[in-house]
């Protein structure tokens, strides 16, 4: 009766791990825990109609995705507003007061990760999304499979929503990070980054190696299971087999208690396993909740405190300038390595000489380095009264560091005039590589120097020529031929790039990635843009004199040009890929005229949209016009369409339409 030995299996597997992952209490070894997980993989091998949705062995990942699949959240996923101090907890405290009589709290620590939604029916976990604009998620259902501490079949069968957490311990994210500098990969900043990352993973076999966690602490419809106070909630939901913070979760009723909460958590902070950002204080009675309800954006019966941004200690051991991309000089501190709120520290950007002026920062200083979140570290003081007397004032430097030229001054800001200085060559390189551009996975900014100063890239076409170099690339330390072909199939993958991803690459000045999409939307193809006049691109909305006279100044360099011929030679995709396209009835093949000012959206937009659903738009009304789009103060071409008796559509008409 394989039937029988397996479900037995899933049952003895789904509760050791559950022991092990979320209550950290194994019961067996790993060896047994091995065994039957090898005796149930058999099975279901040799009988793969009998698998089942909840086995175990769905956590490996499956094949790989091309685009996640977009859900409607069933309730919105909200957030709640954030405050940052006593004074702002005492105001939400007697706002809550004013509606409901001695409230009740839940307090909670805010998990640093990404919100997910998963839902279960009869049990069965059958469907996880990220959170999205809060209406819209995409299905991460494959992904989240993958995380341990998400069970496939709850402890009933019943059909709910659950809310939670994803995120990466810090032990993890170290793996995760140590394996990364191991392959020459950017490393990544903090757990939260590493969880989104990992979770938007098309690849779930990647997610999988990511050991990603799961904290459940919420449920949208709690009254369809008889709860009455968020607190049950979160204990309904440990009983269901979640993961949640039962030793941190506390239930408070006063100012003061919520004070204590947040200093002892704050203490216990650095010691915890995973990255909170704060405390989440949710009003405890569901009727109560219900009473206070939503305002326009957020519900009224919760809010999220964040701890104040940390500040670290530390000491400066130099101000190294680099050069950029367009041969600008940004001086950085570099100082001795301090834990800042999640990450590791050692450098961080003092943006030109004026700042450093302006809080008198010295190389010698103990300086104080103050993180928060997402914000990127930043040198927010000296300490003064620890300075030593022998430091001495920083004195810009007046010489490139990596070519000697003279630096000349724009603004607050020093340059290299030297269009050839090899720092900013290395830079190209690094750009074109970097994750909004060609999206080349490896090449990171050591690698690119490290390949510029060896010679094998020059320019941005050398990527494609790297491939000649192959053997005499896996002798290189560091590197074997697996990571080699890693980094060629990189290169081959980025060659099938819509032509926006190029664009930004060439890096061509003031073009950063949107502008770059909207040309590439706009002008289909790369040859067709390089022709295109500085009057025609100037027209454009968002466009303006500055960047068009920077893209026909880019496409008129003779240097440029044999660039571009080079990358048409390697087989690099010119073409825009418009991945906006979805044919409406209303539009396909047909043809449209626009005249008059829109009021809510630009015509070139409302072009783009006829595009993108399948039609075509023409300049002039003719017989074969389908439909006339007019706006205010039309002109000729709405009276030529009154005569011609074509239909005649307004900005609302239109909208209605194109939203279908
Ligand atoms: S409850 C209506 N509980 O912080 C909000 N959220 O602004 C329902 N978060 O986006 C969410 N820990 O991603 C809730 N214990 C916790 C949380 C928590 C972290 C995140 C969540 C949400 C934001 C709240």
């Amino acid at each position: 009766m394989p039937e029988k030995r397996m479900a037995e299996l899933i049952d003895i597997i789904n509760r050791t791990s559950y022991e092990y992952y979320v209550l950290d209490m194994p019961t067996i070894t790993d060896q047994e825990y091995d065994d039957y997980y090898m005796e149930l993989l058999r099975l279901e091998e040799k009988y793969p109609e009998l698998k089942r949705v909840d086995s175990p062995t769905n956590r490996v990942g499956g094949d790989a995705l091309t685009k996640f699949e977009k859900v409607i959240h069933q309730t919105p996923m909200l957030s709640f507003d954030d405050i940052f101090n006593e004074d702002e907890i005492r105001a939400f405290d007697e706002r809550i007061r004013k509606s409901i009589n001695n409230p009740e709290y839940t307090l909670e620590p805010k998990m640093d990760g990404l919100s997910g939604s998963l839902i279960y029916e009869k049990g069965v976990l059958v469907r996880a999304a990220t959170r999205g604009d809060g209406v819209t998620g995409e299905d991460i259902t494959i992904n989240v499979k993958t995380i341990r501490t998400v069970p496939l079949r709850l402890t009933r069968e019943i059909d709910i929503e659950v809310r939670g957490e994803i995120y990466m311990s810090y032990d993890s994210f170290n793996k995760a990070n140590k394996e990364r500098e191991k392959n020459n990969q950017p490393l990544f900043a903090n757990p939260r980054n590493a969880a989104a990352g990992s979770v938007r993973q098309l690849d779930s076999k990647i997610t999988a190696k990511r050991n990603l966690d799961f904290m459940a602490y919420f449920i949208p419809n709690p009254e369809d299971y008889g709860i009455k106070y968020q607190s049950d909630s979160l204990e309904f939901l440990h009983e269901l087999g979640f993961k949640t913070n039962y030793n941190l979760n506390k239930v408070a009723s006063s100012v003061e208690e919520i004070n204590a909460y947040i200093a002892d958590l704050g203490e216990k902070r650095e010691s915890l396993p995973f990255a909170i950002d704060g405390v989440v204080l949710k009003v405890n009675s569901l009727a109560d909740e219900a009473k206070l309800g939503f305002t326009s954006r957020v519900p009224r019966w919760g809010i999220a405190y964040k701890f104040p941004a940390v500040e670290v200690l530390t000491t400066l051991h130099e101000i190294k300038c680099t050069v950029g991309r367009t041969g600008k000089i940004t001086p950085n501190a570099i100082f001795s390595p301090v834990h800042v709120d999640g990450s590791l520290v050692a450098k961080a950007t003092l943006h030109n000489e004026d700042y450093i002026k302006d809080k008198d920062i010295r190389v010698g200083d103990v300086i104080v380095i103050r993180k928060a979140g997402d914000v990127i570290p930043e040198v927010k003081e000296v300490k003064f009264e620890r300075r030593s007397e022998d430091v001495l004032p920083y004195i810009m430097i007046t010489k490139c560091p990596i070519c000697g030229t003279e630096l000349i001054k724009k603004d607050a800001h020093h340059f290299c005039p030297n269009e050839v200085c090899p720092a900013r060559e290395a830079e190209k390189l690094i750009h074109f590589a970097s994750r909004d551009a060609m999206n080349i996975d490896g090449f990171g900014d050591a690698i690119c120097e490290d390949f510029y100063n060896m010679g094998y890239l020059n320019d941005v076409t050398d990527f494609y020529h790297l491939k000649e170099h192959k053997e005499e690339l896996m002798t290189l330390e560091g590197f074997g031929e697996k990571s080699i072909n890693n980094l060629l199939e990189s290169i081959e993958n980025s060659k099938h790039n819509s032509l926006e991803r190029l664009l930004f690459g060439l890096g061509i000045r003031h073009v950063g990635a949107k502008k770059a999409k909207l040309l590439a939307k706009r002008y289909k193809d790369l040859d067709t843009l390089a022709k295109a006049s500085f009057e025609d691109l100037a027209d454009i909305a968002d466009i303006g004199d500055i960047i068009a006279l920077s893209i026909v100044d880019f496409f008129n360099k003779e240097e440029n040009k044999i660039i571009i011929e080079k990358l048409r030679e390697y087989g690099l995709n010119f073409a825009y890929i418009n991945d906006d396209y979805h044919e409406i009835e209303d539009f396909v093949g047909k043809t449209f005229v626009l005249t008059g000012a829109l009021e809510t959206i630009t015509r070139d937009e409302a072009g783009l949209l006829i595009e993108n659903a399948g039609g075509k738009v023409s300049s002039s009304v003719s017989a074969k016009t389908y439909a006339v789009i007019v706006g205010d103060s039309p002109g000729s071409k709405y009276t030529k369409a009154l005569s011609l008796n074509i239909p005649i559509w307004s900005e609302k008409d239109f909208l209605e339409k194109i939203n279908k």
